[in-house]
């Protein structure tokens, strides 16, 4: 990435998304390497524009959607449905009737009212469904506590007990075939381990379902994951069941940054403060998960210093981080690493602001696949 273009894309105004096209494509092949075997359904909720999506589709992944609204951007994709499987622990009636009329094959439930508005809803329409069976796996695992879903604690997934009482409440169900397992152990994990035990799990609980078809292991890998026992692992059991992945984050987290400018620069203990124009309404994970992201400057200068940097939002956890950086001086750029995945997603009108552009570039080509918009 060349300061020209940077500076190229600054014209539309910061604070602005960019995407770097060859950097999806690395990251899609790199995964379909590993995993030989295995179906991939990309996480439509890492990063939903729908050019990112094209671009999914076009590398023969499925999509993974809770939602009605996400899973309208899936099939404005002209996916075929049946590459399309539909999560949540709070599908309504409607959404599921939604899905069914246009065409979904696959449906994840984890409790047992879910199970039942899946028959409900198949039966008042005279169709027949396949269902995974969403289990607790039963991993810690190291990352933050808001991306942790295979805790015993946690909302998501199915306790041993309840697994026996849906078992026996399906068995008289006539619309709905439970023909497989699906775990999520969480988001941004750099182990392989916790993913080697909680598929040891799932092939443990998997006795319980007749005729089982597939193994969903869901997401959660990191951008840094060094893949090596788990791509083993999953290709060995595609000999036997079809396997499943539901990534988000490693396709498109490091493909995505966001471009902003400095406003202000003040007196800080103990570092001064440089207020930057993208705030939490842009990217809120420090705020929410205390993530770090890498931040750049485009100048290069013999003398450094740390920042604490901050947005203008107001709101005391509107904060990045410290961060070294050259002397900064008034609208000089910065560069927000690793803004592809939940950044744009989870962005909001908070304090009253616009949604950023986004842009993608492909051969230091921009174009731009989302106006700027206020509410
Ligand atoms: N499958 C299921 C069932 C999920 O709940 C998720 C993410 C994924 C797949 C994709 O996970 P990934 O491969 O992207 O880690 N907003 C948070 C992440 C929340 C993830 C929610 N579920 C963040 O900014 O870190």
């Amino acid at each position: 990435m060349n300061n020209k273009l940077l500076y190229e894309i600054s014209n539309f105004g910061t604070p602005i998304y960019f995407y770097l096209k060859e950097k999806i494509l690395e990251n899609s092949e790199k995964l379909k390497n590993y995993f030989k075997n295995v179906n991939i359904f990309y996480a439509v909720k890492a990063n939903f524009n729908l050019k990112i999506l094209e671009i999914f589709k076009e590398q023969g992944f499925g999509f993974e959607v809770v939602s009605k609204g996400e899973l309208k951007l899936a099939l404005s994709t002209k996916i075929d449905p049946k590459k399309i499987i539909f999560n949540g622990n709070g599908k309504t009636y409607e959404e599921v009737k939604f899905a069914i009329e246009n065409g979904i094959e696959f449906f994840n439930f984890d409790s047992l009212d879910q199970l039942l508005l899946l028959e409900e809803t198949a039966k008042a329409l005279n169709k027949t469904i396949k269902a995974l069976m969403r289990i607790k796996p039963l991993v810690d695992v190291e990352t933050h506590s808001h991306l942790q879903t295979g805790t015993f604690t946690s909302k998501f997934g199915l306790s041993d007990e309840e697994i026996d009482e849906v078992i026996d409440i399906y068995k008289k169900l006539k619309n709905t075939k439970i023909i497989g397992i699906h775990s999520h152990i969480g988001s941004n994990i750099k182990d392989e381990e916790p993913f080697i035990k909680s598929a040891y799990r799932v092939l443990k609980i998997s006795k319980v379902i007749e005729n089982l078809e597939i193994l969903n292991f869901g997401g959660g890998f990191s951008i840094n994951m060094n893949f090596k026992e788990i791509p083993k692992l999953y290709n060995e059991l595609s000999n036997k069941y079809q396997i499943f992945i539901e990534p988000g984050r490693y396709l498109i987290a490091d493909a995505g940054f966001i471009l902003t400018k400095v406003i202000s620069i003040k007196k800080g203990y103990p570092y001064d403060f440089l207020v930057i124009d993208c705030g939490m309404s842009e990217l809120i994970r420090p705020a929410l998960y205390s993530a770090y992201h890498p931040i750049r400057s485009l100048e290069n200068r013999n003398s450094e210093k740390f920042y604490i940097v901050v947005g203008p939002i107001c709101e005391s956890s509107d904060v990045f981080g410290e961060y070294f950086l050259p002397n900064m001086k008034l609208n000089e750029l910065l560069i927000i690493e690793n803004c592809g995945a939940y950044g744009y997603s989870m962005s909001s009108n908070y304090n009253g602001r616009e949604k950023p552009l986004e842009i993608l570039i492909e051969n230091e080509k921009l174009e731009i696949i989302n106006e700027r918009k206020f509410l």
